[in-house]
């Protein structure tokens, strides 16, 4: 299909299977998909731009019309700059409407020639985000089937210590497992 070059803005902070699910999707309907990760957010982020950059990267090596790129500023412009046609949003629930139409209409604003399009996850991913990805992981708790192993892997490093602590809160010694054995032998 030839529908041009879009962009596929956000922050990545990590990169979910939620955001790839919606790449494998885009990717399918546009000539090239542009995934910009916003450079200057208010927001302290997680990753550096540097590695959420490298990350996108290795986990879109197989979409040949992806590119992922960085951007600061206002994002029309940024889109205008890469001959975009359309702006790429994912819309997971109806919560995410509200926001997600006041950006467009923002964005429609500023610039009227640039189209939103939303696009919807597999619903296995309706209630994953970045944020909840980092509230679990800063706890040391699994984030398997959120997000790619890769950005497993890279949160485990970062926040080694977290999940040092949860590993050994959760884990029975065995001499407490011996003894709560023996009581529970005794009760039977
Ligand atoms: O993943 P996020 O954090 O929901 O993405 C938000 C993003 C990066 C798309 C938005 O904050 C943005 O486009 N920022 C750039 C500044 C801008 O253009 N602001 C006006 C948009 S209404």
């Amino acid at each position: 299909m030839n529908q041009g070059i879009a962009i596929y803005p956000g922050s990545f902070d990590p990169p979910t299977y939620g955001h790839l699910d919606l790449m494998e999707r885009g990717a399918k309907i546009f000539e090239e998909l542009i995934v910009a990760i916003l450079r200057n957010s208010e927001k302290t982020p997680m990753f550096s731009v540097a590695e959420r950059l490298e990350m996108l990267k290795a986990l879109t090596g197989h979409l040949k019309n992806v590119r992922i790129d960085t951007f600061d500023g206002l994002m029309v412009e940024y889109a205008k700059s890469m001959e975009a046609v359309c702006i790429l949003r994912g819309i997971r629930a109806i919560s995410d409407y509200e926001y997600e139409l006041q950006m467009a209409l923002m964005n429609r604003k500023l610039e009227p020639t640039l189209e939103t399009v939303f696009m919807m996850p597999a619903d296995k991913y309706s209630y994953v985000s970045s944020r909840l990805v980092r509230e679990v992981a800063q706890a040391g708790g699994p984030v398997k089937g959120l997000v790619p192993e890769m950005v497993e892997q890279k949160l485990r490093e970062k926040l080694e210590p977290a999940y040092r602590f949860h590993d050994q809160m959760h884990e029975v010694p065995p001499l407490l497992s011996g003894g709560k054995e023996k009581k529970r032998k005794k009760k039977s």
